[in-house]
């Protein structure tokens, strides 16, 4: 597929993705999430990546949902073509994603970055969900990961006041993993998806599952599915090379295996 709205290319074992909608501070439209979607399950297939960065531009990771798109949308059309229902594909990616954030992240651009694993923010980042000064509310996912990611304070002074948070208040409260110089950002968010890609795939991918699955399920729920998985890696022969390598004061090479 010929990609129009993002740019993508490889790092090694990493996977980059840029948005690319500069004339429109890379505002997330239909024809650019069936790109990002399409490029996603390529990386998710593709063996030989580890992991996957997204990131926007200097000004903008995504200024929201293409606002011009939805405008005249009614009902009727939101809901038989399950408008932005496709965004659903993010979080099904099984390997992890970085989101490489500088500048505005706004509505759909800040729910967008919080499907991914976590987040590197640059210091110049801006989060907000001002879909209420729109005559609207966040729809894909704000309302919902924001109370659970950053608690419900925070979620309702964003939601309901459409303000914006800057990269060290995103930081305090847990909504972004670093806060780095501006020009470090992607250098930072590919040595760190880098490092993702040397450990054994299988026991990443797993511990992606186990991790998000503390956001779906009880406690002991969870505690029992991390078990269960933890108990599967003496399976592995990455388990027996990662505690030899240890033992024999060496680096491990893991084989995926
Ligand atoms: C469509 C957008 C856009 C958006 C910016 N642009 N954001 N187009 N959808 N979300 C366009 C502008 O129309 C303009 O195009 C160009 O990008 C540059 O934007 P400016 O406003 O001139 O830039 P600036 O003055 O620097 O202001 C930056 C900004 C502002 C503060 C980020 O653009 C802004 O407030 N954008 C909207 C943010 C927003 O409300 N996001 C939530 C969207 S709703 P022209 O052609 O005029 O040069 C949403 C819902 C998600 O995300 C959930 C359900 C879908």
């Amino acid at each position: 597929m010929a990609y129009e709205n993002i740019i993508v290319e490889t790092r090694g074992p990493v996977g980059l993705i840029r948005l690319n909608r500069p004339q429109a501070l890379n505002a997330l439209n239909s024809a650019l999430l069936g790109e990002l979607n399409d490029a996603l399950g390529v990386f998710d297939l593709d063996g030989r990546i580890g992991a996957i960065v997204i990131t926007g531009s200097e000004k903008a990771f995504a200024a929201g949902a293409d606002i011009k798109e939805m405008q005249s949308l009614d009902f009727v059309d939101a809901y038989m073509k399950d408008f932005i229902g496709d965004w659903e594909k993010v979080p099904r990616i099984r390997k992890p994603i970085i989101a490489a954030v500088a500048g505005y992240a706004l509505g759909g651009g800040c729910e967008l970055a919080m499907m991914c694993d976590f987040i590197i923010a640059a210091k110049t980042a801006k989060f907000g969900q001002p879909e209420i000064t729109l005559g609207v509310m966040p729809g894909m996912g704000g309302t919902q990961r924001l109370a659970r990611f950053i608690g419900k304070a925070k979620a309702m002074d964003l939601c309901l006041t459409g303000r914006m948070m800057d990269a060290d208040e995103a930081e305090r409260c847990g909504l972004v993993a670093r806060v780095v110089p501006s020009q470090e950002l992607i250098e930072e968010a590919i040595n760190a998806a880098a490092k993702i890609a040397s450990f054994s795939q299988p026991v990443v991918m797993m511990t992606k599952e186990t991790v998000n699955r503390a956001y779906e399920t009880t406690l002991t729920e969870g505690l029992r599915f991390e078990r269960r998985l933890f108990h599967s890696m003496f399976a592995l022969e990455d388990q027996k090379e990662g505690m030899a390598a240890f033992s024999d004061k060496r680096t491990p090479s893991f084989k995926n295996r």
